[in-house]
């Protein structure tokens, strides 16, 4: 068994592979599990910005597993309207709760609660850094849509730039052998940051504005949101806003087993009659965050154990 108890979840670069891999079998063993494991545990939302996928599927995985959850769901109604530091929040809040789940737009927001919290401090989501525990719940998907994480051809397909989940991702990717194919408008190319880890892995990547070359051959496309809120421009926002929509037609070049992924929301990037196509796994994948959050909490709060044996 992998030793999690006690682990701060920041960057998927915290993880090796082994120890991912082992999370993802935890993970199905957490599949569908309502057992009191957390009982007498309290874990505290702190989300400075809108989430509805990962706060809810947090606090369904506690509530599931018996324990409490403790938190706010938007800035103003924490005391940072009255001037608080994160700092400050997250040294009183420790004294409340067993762990920490933080969501905030500052890069760099997690790390610094973790610097300051003697409790587990999970990040869920800074700004456009990273956005792990997503990236566990998206690879538990792969595996579950494509049959095997290793040496597939996937493509990523929208907001490269500012998209965390597609960061984490890409970074985690570089274990598995994978095959990626970048399209994005030029304003929204994958950071240098990321084109770097992806070089330094030796994978082999190719960038295209277009999806027309990359869609026959893929096994999983990747698509993300152009996120509005990250632009200092709106001008810019404006000139790239409606750049793809994944239809039926777009669909016909696919291969009959291709898994559409997307971390949601989605604005217009993916058309809903997209929805009843067998391999839109969107829905699907936001549903296994509960499982792969319930495996993560139960495994950094020392109670997996029953369930793992
Ligand atoms: N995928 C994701 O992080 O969704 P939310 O912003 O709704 O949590």
């Amino acid at each position: 068994m992998q030793d999690f108890v006690g682990r701060d979840v920041i960057t998927v670069g915290d993880f090796e592979k082994e120890e991912v891999l082992f999370l993802l079998d935890a993970a199905a063993r957490f599949e569908g599990l309502s057992r009191p494991i957390l009982a007498g545990k309290v874990v505290a939302t702190l989300f400075f910005e809108p989430s509805t996928r990962t706060h809810l599927s947090f606090e369904s995985a506690v509530g599931r597993l018996g324990g409490a959850c403790i938190g706010f769901a938007e800035a103003g109604v924490s005391s940072q309207a009255k001037g608080e530091t994160l700092a400050d929040t997250v040294r009183v809040v420790e004294g409340y709760a067993d762990l920490l789940l933080i969501r905030h737009p500052l890069e760099g927001a997690a790390q610094l609660a973790a610097e300051f919290a003697e409790v587990p401090v999970i990040n869920c989501g800074d700004g456009a850094h990273q956005h792990p525990t997503q990236t566990f719940l998206d690879l538990f998907t792969i595996r579950k849509e494509c049959g095997r994480l290793d040496g597939l051809n996937i493509v990523f397909m929208g907001d490269l730039r500012f998209g965390r989940a597609v960061h984490s991702l890409v970074a985690v990717l570089t274990a598995f052998d994978a095959m990626i194919t970048l399209v994005s408008p030029r304003y929204l190319r994958l950071p240098q940051e990321q084109r770097h880890v992806l070089a330094r892995a030796g994978i082999s990547y190719r960038e295209m504005t277009e999806p027309d070359e990359a869609l026959p051959d893929a096994d999983m496309l990747y698509v993300t949101r152009i996120q509005r809120e990250r632009f200092a421009d709106p001008a810019e926002y404006e000139k790239v806003r409606n750049s793809y929509t994944v239809d039926l037609e777009m669909l016909k070049a696919a291969r009959d087993n291709l898994a559409i992924m997307h971390p949601l929301p989605r604005v217009n990037e993916i058309a809903r009659e997209v929805d009843a196509h067998p391999h839109a796994a969107y829905f699907r994948q936001a549903h296994y965050g509960v499982a792969v959050r319930s495996a993560l909490l139960a495994l950094i709060l020392g109670r997996a154990e029953e369930v793992m044996e």
